[in-house]
């Protein structure tokens, strides 16, 4: 039993920690998210001021670039800007922003989506998880998937924000 127990976990540890290849799924990906919750080993990243407390707004695609467009609070304000990411082959993402985030699609259906970013900044390296619902909250059973996953790139449940209670700059829209 412990042996099965053993194999049953690596075989989930590996399902988690494969990327989905973003070869086919872009039209999966495009339209309108809201940010329901942030993850990070760095948690001052996604904290009120934090550079990486990003409210996603929608995503869209042209000649197979994806942008992305956002909200932030600057200054008391609520900031609108875009990004865009370069499709690296496989199934990573480059995005500038906040220095170099290496993003990759963890989990996706018509409900959710859930990235893990590898942010590089002056040497240091932040590990974010997102994520994102096609509706303003999500079902708990996806925050608990969306946990079971930050725990496998070693973000702890209190390194998680619950942000579906935030108005994300809702007032801009
Ligand atoms: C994308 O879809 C096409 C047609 O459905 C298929 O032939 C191709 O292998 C798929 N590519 C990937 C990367 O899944
Ligand atoms: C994305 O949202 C912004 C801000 O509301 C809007 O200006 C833009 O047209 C939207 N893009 C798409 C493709 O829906
Ligand atoms: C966060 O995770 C990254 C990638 O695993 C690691 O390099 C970094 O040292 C971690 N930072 C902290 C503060 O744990």
């Amino acid at each position: 039993m412990k042996i099965l127990g053993l194999i049953l976990e690596l075989a989930l540890v590996c399902s988690l920690q494969a990327y989905i290849d973003l070869g086919n799924i872009t039209s999966q990906l495009t339209g309108e998210w809201f940010t329901i919750a942030l993850g990070s080993n760095v948690t001052q990243k996604i904290e009120e001021g934090g550079s990486l407390r990003l409210f996603i707004k929608n995503i869209s695609e042209q000649n197979g670039i994806l942008k992305g467009t956002f909200f932030k609070r600057q200054n008391g304000k609520c900031v609108q800007f875009s990004v865009s990411a370069k499709r690296e082959p496989g199934s990573q993402m480059q995005v500038e922003y906040d220095g170099l985030n290496k993003v990759f699609l963890q989990s996706i259906d018509s409900t959710h989506a859930i990235f893990i970013l590898h942010n590089s900044n002056d040497g240091k390296v932040t590990t974010l998880a997102e994520l994102y619902g096609r509706t303003p909250d999500l079902p708990s059973e996806m925050k608990r998937k969306f946990e079971e996953i930050c725990e496998t790139f070693g973000i702890r449940r209190d390194q998680i924000i619950d942000m579906s209670n935030d108005d994300r700059c809702s007032n801009l829209s």
